[in-house]
């Protein structure tokens, strides 16, 4: 058996697999299938301050291989998060990454201060989400302010920093060098790529938000030149997401840079997706004479 653990700024995850935030919930209903410590970890849905309703619906349209999202950060804020969902995460054997995201700067500062106390071992500030009018996407797409509020959450944080990037930009190396100088400890990517549908009968577009964010297995390939880009940019490690599906696609992931691995759309098609791509990750590992996953990172042999 190869050795599947993975450091991440400093966070030993006992394999590079993490179902990615918002695809997972808390883990509550995955555990009829399988249980939570057989994961690396996993990413929470993103948290804000206090509890939202999200967009209204309809808020998912399907896609030709993917999916197109609004669901608008609904959730039940920091508070339920803590005293609800934590403490039954932490019983689980994984690792917890708390992924968060505030409407101004200094909301996400103080998101960060409060969860210095928690038993989270991971931030992943979220500055790519699409579907949200303030902070979201707003904050990621320019290098000055992704660099401003990566520095503000940085400067209160006692837990190890992961920002996860978006993809609607014209260059994410750019922004990811901004972040990495701004204090990033990692940087988790991609979010979703801003999609639209529209219903040819009645001229509407399916999603309510009129736009929502695409991941599945068409963002794939986006996905690992992304990631590529990046590992070649920056020297912080790196979480690799985007329309990952199978055991194959994590591995090329890895190779294209990614130190570890998020899994999120195919979740919803099949909830034993990450646990079959960590035993067909330790499968390939035998088949190719690899010990240690990591030896495989970035070693795409670019022509
Ligand atoms: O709309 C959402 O809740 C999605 C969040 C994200 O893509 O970060």
């Amino acid at each position: 058996m190869a050795d599947l653990r993975v450091t991440v700024a400093g966070v030993e995850f006992k394999n590079p697999v993490i179902p990615a935030s918002g695809t997972f919930g808390y883990g509550r209903e995955y555990e009829q299938f399988y249980p939570l410590s057989r994961l690396g970890g996993l990413s929470t849905k993103g948290t804000t301050l206090l509890p939202r309703q999200g967009n209204p619906g309809p808020r998912i349209a399907e896609t030709p291989s993917g999916m197109l999202n609004s669901v608008g950060l609904q959730n039940g804020g920091v508070r339920k998060f803590l005293d609800y969902e934590l403490p039954n995460l932490l019983q689980k054997d994984t690792r917890i990454v708390a992924n968060i995201a505030g409407s101004t700067i200094e909301e996400c500062a103080q998101l960060a201060e409060i969860l210095n106390g928690s038993g989270v071992d991971m931030i992943e500030l979220n500055i790519s989400c699409p579907n949200v009018k303030q902070g979201g996407a707003a904050f990621g797409t320019d290098c000055c302010v992704a660099a401003e509020v990566t520095s503000a959450v940085k400067k209160v944080s006692e837990k190890p920093l992961m920002v996860k990037l978006s993809p609607n930009v014209t260059s994410i190396a750019e922004i990811a060098k901004a972040v990495e100088a701004a204090g990033a400890d990692a940087l988790s990517l991609i979010n979703t790529i801003l999609g639209m549908r529209i219903d040819i009968s009645t001229r509407r577009p399916i999603l309510k938000n009129n736009v929502g964010g695409l991941s599945g297995p068409a963002v794939f390939p986006v996905a690992v030149r992304m990631v590529w880009q990046v590992y070649n940019a920056v020297s912080i490690p790196i979480m690799g997401m985007g329309g990952i599906s199978c055991c194959e696609d994590a591995i090329e992931m890895m190779m294209a840079g990614a130190s570890a691995v998020q899994v999120g759309a195919a979740i919803f098609s099949d909830p034993y997706a990450p646990v079959k791509i960590i035993d067909g990750m330790d499968r390939w590992c035998d088949e190719n004479g690899v010990k240690n996953i990591s030896e495989i990172v970035g070693t795409v042999r670019p022509w």
